[in-house]
């Protein structure tokens, strides 16, 4: 993840908080995974484990849901793990925050207690752009998971959303917007180079913000490589289309 300033001014606001503005739903997430959990394992998940969390949002939502629940949040990346400690964790209630465990790690060789569900959202699996990279990432979570555990992964089918900026406004007035950047796309490779920039109602605009090379696995192929790391069950919840892309979570079972 690479930060830079580009204007006469640094931009006011934080990335990570527009970043978190504009593509997270955290409440949404921890409902369907709690949901999902129950649905195949007819209890309570209860240890929840979110690899590249990068400011941890869904780790906090969690432990915030109900006091049976724990969360273990890793991510490389010290930045966007200082501003969730920061922001996320600092607003939560003390035994809350007591349930969240943030570890900088790296999540192909961190070793953690079992969890009943490991998540991965916001396609961050797709930066294992080979077989043998994805498929070393996927016996991890494996090893990871308890006996009842289930492993979540948000991914998209279809197309790579093309270029196109988004506007936000708070109290009536325009805040930020907010461009995903489709810099390069290869249906034949599958390789995808991304980026997002913020832009100010001044005009001050934080470009790169986040810059992204991925490979835009297909499901099937994601299915095929989480049965060669040792997972049962594999099925794919359907998300609404937007536009030419499907959100879809891929569940794959111990
Ligand atoms: C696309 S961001 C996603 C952040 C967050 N999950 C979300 O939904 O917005 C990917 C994150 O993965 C982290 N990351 C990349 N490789 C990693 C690795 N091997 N182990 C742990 N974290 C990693 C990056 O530091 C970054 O914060």
């Amino acid at each position: 993840m690479t930060l830079s300033y580009v204007g006469t001014q640094k931009f006011k606001l934080s990335p990570f908080a527009l970043y978190e503005h504009a593509v997270q739903s955290p409440d949404i997430h921890v409902d369907f995974f709690s949901r999902l959990f129950r649905e195949i394992r007819g209890r309570e998940a209860v240890l929840l484990r979110e690899d590249f969390c990068g400011t941890f949002r869904i780790s906090c939502a969690w432990a915030a849901g109900s006091p049976a629940r724990e969360a273990v949040a890793v991510d490389l990346d010290p930045a966007p793990l200082r501003h969730g400690r920061r922001v996320h964790l600092g607003a939560l209630p003390a035994p809350a925050a007591a349930r969240v465990r943030v570890v900088r790690g790296d999540v192909r060789t961190v070793r953690l207690p079992p969890a009943d569900l490991v998540v991965v959202c916001n396609y961050s699996f797709w930066l294992f752009r080979s077989e043998a990279g994805l498929s070393r990432y996927l016996r991890a979570a494996r090893r990871g998971l308890g006996p009842e555990g289930v492993l979540v992964l948000e991914s998209l089918a279809g197309r790579p959303a093309p270029t196109r900026t988004t506007s936000f406004r708070r109290g009536g007035r325009p805040w930020f917007t907010f461009t995903w950047e489709r810099r390069s796309w290869n249906p034949a490779t599958r390789r995808l180079r991304a980026a997002i920039h913020f832009r100010d109602p001044e005009g001050r605009e934080l470009r790169d913000a986040f810059t992204y090379d991925f490979r835009f696995w297909r499901a099937a192929e994601i299915e095929r490589l989480l049965r060669a790391a040792g997972f049962g069950a594999v099925g794919i919840v359907r998300g609404k289309p937007t536009g030419a892309s499907l959100p879809i979570f891929v569940v794959a079972t111990v």
